[in-house]
Formats: C-alpha cells, sequence, structure tokens
C-alpha cells in the first residue's frame, strides 16, 4: 500500500527528492507562455525552459525541479466524463539540460515512486518508444520490470513534443498503474495506451534530443536531456486511493460547495459528469482569472468563456437559473493557495469577474436552449443527423453559443454540426462586419466604402515608412458634404491601424491645398478624407506631403511603446500583455493585464527602463518575415489578431544577451532609440477589473511636461513660503 500523501505533500516530497538531487528548484511560470508566442497556453513543465534545451554555450543551471502550473484545453469535452481529464492541472517535473540523461532519469523516477511514495510494484507498467532498446534495457535488466510489463508504443503514446510549433522533442517512456480488470474495457487487447479507464498514466519521462523546426524537421539538439512530467492530481488521486481526481483533497472542498447547490444523485452519470464539470471548470476558470485570462472572444480569452459557459449550461440542466459557479471559486482558492498564497489578492475579483460574465450568458441562455431544441427538432423532421450550419451560427452569434458547446449537446442526443456550413456563415459575418465599419466613430455615414467597389481593380501603395512628400495620382475621389474622399496611386499618408493614428498632411497643387484630416485601410485601400484649405479640388496631379513634426512625434511615441510593454514585463512580470494601445504624437497610451496598481517605485523601474534604452540609442530594425520565421524568433504577436503570411518584424536588439524588444508591427518607428529623446510616464490607473492603463510622453511633450511639473512645485513653493 502506497503512502497516502496529502498534495501539498506530494509536491513537497517531490521537490525535495530533486534538490536532494542537485536540482534548481524553479518557481512555476505563468499560465499564458512569456516568449513563445505559438502556444496559447503553458502545456507542459517544459515550456519554461524550451530555450535552455537549445542553448549553445554556458548555462546557469542544467538541473531543474518544478510544480508547473498547466492549461490544456485538447480535450475539453472528455473534462468532466472521465475520472482523470482536467483543464487546469499542475505538472511535477524534473529536468536536465545537456546533463544526465534515460539511466539516471528512470533510477530516480522508480527511487522515487517505490521508496518514497511506496507504491505496490505489482501494479505499476511502463512503456517506451519502439525502438528505444536503451531505455527498454534500463527498464527491463537494471530497474527488474518484467518483460510482460513492459510495453513498446509508437509515436503517438511515446513520442513527446514539441510544445508549440517548435523545440525540443524526443522519445519517452511512460509509467502507468494497473487500476485493476473492474475499471477496465475487458478487451483482449486491453494494456497501457487503451483508452478505458484500467491502465493510468501518471508521469512521463521524455528523452529531448530533437530540436524541431516550424517545417517538421529535426536537427540534433543542443542540449539533450530530460523532461519528465507527472499529474499531480492523478497521483494524488493513487496515493489516496479514490476513484478519480475530483475526490482527492484538491478537489473535494470545491465539490462540496457544488454539493451545497443543488441535489446531486451520484449513481446518475450525468450527474456525476456535472458534479465533476462544475468542479474541474470553478478550478481553472479561477485560475485563468487570476493569471489575468478573462473571458472575450477571441484566443485565450475564448477559451476562459468556452469553460465557463460549458459549466453554465450543464448547471442549467440541473435546474440552476442564475449564476452559481461564482460561488465556488472561493473554495478552489482555498485549495491552491498553499502552493499559490498570491491568489489571496485575486479572491474578490474572481468572483465578481465569473458572476459578471455567468450574467451576461444567463441573459440568453435560456432562448438559446430553446432555439437548439427547435433546431434539433426541425432537424429530426428532415430526416437528417446533420445540424444546419447557420443555424449553429445564429447560436454563436446571437445567444453565445460557444460551437464545441453546441457541438457537445448536439452529441449527447446523436447529431453532429455542419462545420463548413457554420464556417461559412462565420465568414460572411466578418465580411458584413468590415464592410459595414464605419469611416470614424463619429462618422453619420455607415458605409463609406460601397462607392469605392467598382475601383476596387485599383491597390494603393504605401510609401510612407521612408517617404513623406510624394508626387500623386488621385485615382478616385468623391465629395460628401464638405468633405472628400480619394484614393491615390501611391500615397505616404499612414492609416490608423495598430493603435498609431493615421497621418496628418496636405494635398498641395499649385495654390490648391486639401487638408487631410483621416487615412483608413481596407484591404489594399487607402481612403484619405480631406477638407479643401485653399483654391479647389480639380485635376489628378498633386504633391502630397506629410505633417513631418507630429509624424515624427508619432514615431517616438510608438517605439516607446515597445519599449515600454518590454519594460513592464520586466518590472512587473511575464503575465502582462497587452490588452490596448493608442499612439499618436502627443502622448501614448496602453493598457496590459495586471491585479494591482503599480507602485511609485515600479513606474520608476520602468521609466529607468525606458530611458536607458533610449539613452543607449539603439538601433531599430525592421523585418519582413514569414509568420514561422517570426514566431521561431520570438516575436510578440498579439493573440487574436489576424496577420497574414508574411509579417513585419520590429525590434530593438540592444547590446545584451537577451534582446531588448520585439514585436510583431506595421507601424511607423524612429530609426535609433535615442531619437525618443526622453520618456515620462504620465499617469496610471485602472480601467476595467484587472486591466491597468498607462499613459506617457517622449520628446518634446516629455520636456513640456516637466518642465509644467517643476513650475507647479515652484508655485507650491512660493505660497507655501
Ligand atoms: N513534456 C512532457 C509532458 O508534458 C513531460 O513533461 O508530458
Amino acid at each position: 500500500m502506497s503512502k497516502a500523501l496529502s498534495t501539498q505533500e506530494i509536491r513537497d516530497q517531490f521537490t525535495k527528492f530533486f534538490v536532494e538531487r542537485e536540482h534548481r528548484r524553479v518557481s512555476s511560470s505563468p499560465l499564458v507562455p512569456a516568449d513563445d508566442p505559438t502556444l496559447l497556453f503553458t502545456s507542459a513543465g517544459m515550456v519554461q525552459f524550451k530555450a535552455m534545451y537549445a542553448a549553445k554555450g554556458d548555462l546557469e543551471y542544467r538541473r531543474a525541479t518544478t510544480v508547473q502550473k498547466c492549461f490544456r484545453a485538447t480535450d475539453l469535452e472528455q473534462v468532466g466524463q472521465t475520472p482523470r481529464h482536467l483543464t487546469f492541472f499542475e505538472m511535477l517535473g524534473n529536468f536536465s539540460f545537456g546533463d544526465y540523461f534515460k539511466r539516471e532519469a528512470i533510477h530516480w523516477a522508480w527511487e522515487f515512486i517505490t521508496e518514497v511514495l511506496e507504491m505496490d510494484t505489482e501494479g505499476l507498467w511502463v512503456t517506451v518508444y519502439l525502438e528505444d532498446d536503451e531505455a527498454y534495457d534500463i527498464w527491463h535488466k537494471e530497474i527488474g520490470v518484467p518483460t510482460n510489463r513492459l510495453v513498446r508504443l509508437g509515436d503517438e503514446d511515446n513520442f513527446w513534443g514539441p510544445a508549440g510549433a517548435s523545440g525540443a522533442c524526443g522519445p519517452s517512456s511512460e509509467i502507468y498503474m494497473d487500476l485493476g480488470e473492474a475499471k477496465g474495457c475487458g478487451g483482449k487487447e486491453c494494456k497501457p495506451g487503451c483508452d478505458c479507464d484500467r491502465f493510468q498514466e501518471f508521469w512521463n519521462l521524455v528523452f529531448p534530443q530533437y530540436d524541431q523546426a516550424p517545417d517538421g524537421s529535426r536537427a540534433p539538439l543542443a542540449n539533450r536531456g530530460i523532461d519528465t512530467g507527472m499529474g499531480l492530481e492523478r497521483l494524488a488521486q493513487l496515493l489516496q486511493n479514490v476513484d478519480s481526481v475530483f475526490e482527492t483533497d484538491g478537489f473535494r472542498p470545491i465539490r462540496d460547495v457544488a454539493m451545497d447547490l443543488i441535489e446531486f444523485d451520484l449513481d446518475q452519470e450525468k450527474h456525476r459528469t456535472t458534479l465533476n464539470i462544475l468542479t474541474e471548470h470553478a478550478r481553472s476558470v479561477t485560475m485563468l482569472f487570476h493569471e489575468g485570462v478573462y473571458p472575450s472572444n477571441e484566443g485565450r480569452g475564448y477559451v476562459a468563456r468556452r469553460i465557463l459557459r460549458r459549466a453554465v449550461r450543464r448547471g442549467k440542466m440541473m435546474g440552476l437559473n442564475e449564476p452559481f459557479l461564482y460561488k465556488l471559486t472561493s473554495a478552489a482558492i482555498d485549495s491552491l493557495i498553499e502552493a499559490y498564497p498570491e491568489l489571496a489578492e485575486s479572491r474578490d475579483r474572481i468572483a465578481k469577474m465569473c458572476k459578471a460574465e455567468e450574467s451576461r450568458f444567463f441573459e440568453t441562455l435560456e432562448t438559446g436552449l430553446r432555439r437548439f431544441e427547435e433546431l434539433v427538432q426541425k432537424t429530426k423532421a428532415e430526416g437528417s443527423t446533420e445540424l444546419n450550419g447557420r443555424d449553429v451560427f445564429t447560436l454563436y452569434d446571437t445567444f453565445g453559443f460557444p460551437v464545441d458547446m453546441t457541438e457537445e449537446m448536439a452529441a449527447e442526443q446523436g447529431f453532429t454540426l455542419d462545420t463548413p456550413g457554420f464556417e461559412k456563415a462565420m465568414e460572411e459575418q466578418v465580411e458584413r462586419s468590415r464592410a459595414n465599419a464605419p469611416f470614424n466613430n463619429d462618422d453619420q455615414e455607415a458605409e463609406p466604402w460601397t462607392w469605392l467597389r467598382d475601383e476596387s481593380a485599383k491597390h494603393s501603395q504605401f510609401t510612407g515608412y521612408d517617404t513623406l512628400s510624394l508626387d500623386v495620382t488621385v485615382v478616385a475621389k468623391r465629395k460628401v458634404g464638405d468633405v472628400w474622399e480619394f484614393l491615390l496611386e501611391s500615397t505616404p499618408f499612414y492609416a490608423e491601424g495598430g493603435g498609431q493614428v493615421a497621418d496628418r498632411g496636405w494635398l498641395r497643387s499649385g495654390e490648391n491645398e486639401l487638408e487631410i484630416i483621416g487615412v483608413q485601410k481596407r484591404g489594399g485601400l487607402h481612403l484619405h478624407r480631406a477638407k479643401v484649405s485653399r483654391g479647389q479640388f480639380e485635376g489628378d496631379q498633386w504633391t502630397a506631403s506629410v505633417d513631418e513634426s507630429a509624424r515624427r512625434s508619432t514615431e517616438r511615441n510608438h517605439t516607446a511603446t515597445h519599449l515600454l510593454h518590454a519594460a513592464l514585463k520586466r518590472v512587473v512580470g511575464d503575465h502582462v500583455t497587452q490588452a490596448g494601445s493608442l499612439v499618436s504624437p502627443d502622448r501614448l497610451r496602453f493598457d496590459f493585464n495586471h491585479f494591482s496598481a503599480l507602485t511609485e517605485a515600479q513606474i520608476q523601474d520602468i521609466e529607468n527602463d525606458v530611458n536607458r534604452a533610449v539613452l543607449s540609442d539603439f538601433v531599430v530594425e525592421r523585418a519582413i518575415t514569414s509568420m514561422d520565421e517570426a514566431r521561431a524568433s520570438g516575436a510578440v504577436a498579439m493573440f487574436g489578431e489576424k496577420y497574414g503570411d508574411e509579417v513585419r518584424q520590429v525590434f530593438v536588439a540592444g547590446s545584451g544577451a537577451k534582446e531588448v524588444s520585439r514585436e510583431l508591427c506595421g507601424g511607423c518607428h524612429v530609426r535609433r532609440t535615442g531619437e525618443i529623446g526622453l520618456f515620462r510616464i504620465v499617469s496610471e490607473e485602472s480601467v476595467a477589473a484587472g486591466i491597468r492603463r498607462v499613459e506617457a510622453t517622449t520628446g518634446w511633450n516629455a520636456v513640456a511636461f516637466d518642465r509644467s511639473s517643476t513650475e507647479t512645485l515652484s508655485r507650491v513653493g512660493s505660497l507655501l513660503k
């Protein structure tokens, strides 16, 4: 019989064991990976070490052990249905970067589970990669695992990685516990790797030895090594001898609160599944919100929304008619707080945010469910089992039903979805909203682009990165009130986009002059708006000039925004991600996810960090690359933002080992950081739950800001004598 350890005891015993074997105890990295735009979430313990496997030269340490917060939404429909699937989970890991390899990893793993945890060796099974004789022999000859409990499996089961689009990967070896025939499928071939619940995999020992490129090709890894991952919750289940992860000490308190909400009949599978889903999703939503991932319609935020709505729908099925999940979040925090004391700060915020999102969904849920039922009936009457994509889209668009939730609901009744139809409806909607997007917020006309459809053969080229003055040809124009709208064959005017405002400037021809008041871009077209300031708008040959002083100020603010973003990550933490930005000639505004106000000291650190880069006068470089190359070089991309195949990177390499900044960006920037002159933070405030806003200024504006602060001070000084 193994030791009945609590979840916290397991965390402690595991890291202690490896620290005693000279591993550096490294803390968990955030759920949102810092430098890996190819990964939505941290999905394994090795993610924070990806660069160490690939690094050439000296490393600060070559052995590490962690308890890593992980998140996977890949098996979402399984979560709650099986005893072991989770979205948020913790992974215990020991790692070697060019240090020890298979022999030590296997021996230590065995020593830990049999001597520290005192697990019964009879129930343990091991798998190795098909052709990995080395691992097979270590397990069999050195450890003594009998061949009838040693199984060779292929790529699908025993080759791991890379995490994201590229990086370390290699063959693996997994350790399983046989939970007994009664839990199994009874199949003749049932053994580790079978989908049923009999053999529980709980520890994966990966032997990373390849470095996979984004195109799938593999080269030898600079630091081949070890990456192990043991599922903390699964191990707790085994040690605590309970039937599912949901009955371990880490989940029971949350489950108890759920059981107080409503009566569950645990003999019914549907009830059991719902209870698991509420318990699990309350816990994972708590962690996501804590880490700054908030419900939205894109990227990570959409994952948070999906999970929360999945739980709400299940609760509703059990007769819960108003927000309830938020009542479980406090228990979720309690169950994790020993390992993550920082959760305490987020308690109120998480509950409020959860309740708000639940309320939002409850507003449309009832009607949406009715619509869904009608759709099922209609489909049945038509003798089909596939729900129409357009109707599924309406459920998504009007009633907020995440499509995989609809898919799960459909599957419960034996229906499938017409996915291509759904996608088509989705695309059409995106197109529609593009066509309908108003030109400016204050624009009275809903469709400023429609008149240009006939002109669509023409394409305007933007020359304004380098050329601020240009002889241009007007290719189409019309007048709305006293405002002219027109297209140019080539234009030096930057259209608003990526947070940067449009250029101001003039079109001149002889005595005639137009002043540009707005520029917008759709597809390849720049639509300019201007008012006649002298003479008239006749003829098609003009000289276009960008207001250079305004443009240079904008450039300063834009590059400073990138430096600020990088400084925030360094000073405040890797969880900082951009939530919005505005770059104009006067100032820059940057919104980001963070839980509390910045301290005076942090503000100063950030300001210093940016000014250090300014005074170092680093070169600001631009490169056009494929998206894959950009990812591989670690450029910061905005999730949920769409990029083409070719992307523009703006980066400041700096002079240190680590780059100062690298982002995907189509905006205008200074050539050297020294041009920024001076960077001053003007304000820091909260704009929404969990979102902070920094406003800052650069160049002459920063000088003016300093001057007015000094004047105010001296006035106050003389008033007070
Ligand atoms: N990276 C492997 C996994 O996630 C082992 O840590 O399973």
